[in-house]
């Protein structure tokens, strides 16, 4: 495919702030951009050319969209798949595309693709009925983990099981036709590598970071990961794995625990930018957002090179107040960047922003700077 030349226009579904970011390396390129979300004035509204206010099921919006965009993507995984299929069979190019996405939107699907990809996972059982879970706690056993295998996410629609009365229960509350039992294993860590690929079959990695999650939200990224080479490299190589399987066309987040012998087994694939890779913004020559523009634009990808120790922790609501005060002290160091995402409502635990310290020395350094930055912001 020739590339899509600048001038030309991106279409992105979903209007938060992954799609801000990629609107803004969109941007720098020289694309226009139309984004098509529900809410008037969402994050990346407020940045693009043009947004389509409807939802995501909307047919005439979605081909008001087809038309006036010559390529497509989307930023957040639970939008409907059929609303990426009216697109294709409108004949336009949606990157990544409706496999990929029906993949990473199903956590039965996505295990049975990692596992035929020759990839580690966690041992996993599905289950639609009573039966099933009986089963599940046989062959798979405590402790384990109940997912809904769709639309749960930030740890929402999944319960830990240490028991067959844990397992009844939670069975009970979730409530759902498609479910997934999966072994909840002990890990070191929970690392994260970002890939890309363009439509040339050109793969770039990121190096692996470190995540660390609290109540189930991402609350840092540490790059790179302290890990052995060959543990970055094997996680490296299991990115590069997916994205061809996939045939991705874009960029994908893949998430990783890493076991105390050092396995490491996939735990799930965003096929988008992923929180964890917001650190690439200040700390690559290209950012994952750019990357993604790049990929599905037909371009050529960028460096994915490190320029330092990058630490990066996301700025969640509390439910206080909506305007975020101590910023003037924050920027005191000049080793920090701040994103704030243009949302108006910070209720507690939505991600508002996320703030990116970068030193030349250690990880050890750069986390002390973006927690003590973190510290003195405060919502009024
Ligand atoms: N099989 C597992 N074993 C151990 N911990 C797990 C397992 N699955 C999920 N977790 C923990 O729960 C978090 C959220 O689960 P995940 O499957 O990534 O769902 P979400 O879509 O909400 O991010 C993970 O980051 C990890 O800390
Ligand atoms: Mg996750």
């Amino acid at each position: 495919m020739n590339p899509i030349l600048p001038g030309g226009v991106i279409g992105i579904l979903g209007g938060g702030q992954l799609g801000r970011m990629s609107t803004f390396k969109a941007k720098q390129l020289g694309y226009k951009v139309v984004v098509l979300d529900p809410t008037p004035g969402c994050p990346c509204g407020q940045v693009v050319d043009e947004q389509i206010v409807a939802s995501f099921d909307d047919e005439l919006a979605l081909r008001q969209l087809a038309e006036k965009c010559e390529v497509i993507t989307y930023e957040f995984e639970n939008v409907d798949s059929r609303a990426v299929e009216l697109l294709e069979q409108l004949g336009r190019k949606v990157f990544p595309d409706s496999q990929a996405l029906k993949i990473s939107q199903n956590r039965w699907a996505e295990k049975e693709f990692l596992r035929r990809s020759g990839v580690g996972v966690a041992d996993f059982f599905k289950v639609a009925s009573l039966a099933d879970l009986e089963t599940a706690m046989q062959q798979i056993g405590f402790p384990g983990l109940l997912k809904t295998a769709t639309g749960g996410y930030d740890g929402k629609g999944q319960v830990v099981l240490y028991n067959e009365d844990d397992a009844r229960q939670a069975f009970a509350t979730l409530n759902h036709p498609a479910l997934i039992w999966e072994k909840k294993v002990t890990f070191v860590k929970e690392l994260s590598v970002i890939c890309g690929r363009n439509q040339a079959g050109e793969i770039v990695t990121y190096p692996a970071v470190e995540n660390i999650h609290v109540e189930n939200i991402l609350d840092m990224s540490l790059a790179p990961a302290e890990a052995p080479a060959h543990v970055q490299a094997e996680a490296q190589h299991i990115a590069r794995t997916i994205a061809e399987q996939l045939k991705l066309v874009g960029v994908c987040g893949v998430e990783m625990f890493l076991l105390p012998d050092e396995t490491i087994l996939v735990n799930e694939i965003a096929p988008r930018p992923h929180n964890s890779g917001h650190y690439t913004l200040e700390a690559c020559l290209c950012s994952q957002f750019e990357q993604h523009i790049r990929a599905i634009c037909g371009l050529p990808l960028g460096s994915t090179d490190l320029k330092g120790y990058a630490v990066m922790v996301n700025i969640l609501g509390t439910g206080a107040g909506n305007r975020l005060a101590g910023l003037e002290q924050v920027l005191q160091n000049s080793q920090l960047a701040v994103h704030l995402y243009g949302k108006s409502s910070a209720a507690a635990r939505r991600k508002m922003g996320h703030l990116t310290a970068l030193s030349p020395h250690s990880l050890a350094e750069a986390r002390g700077w973006a927690l003590e930055a973190r510290a003195k912001l405060k919502w009024v």
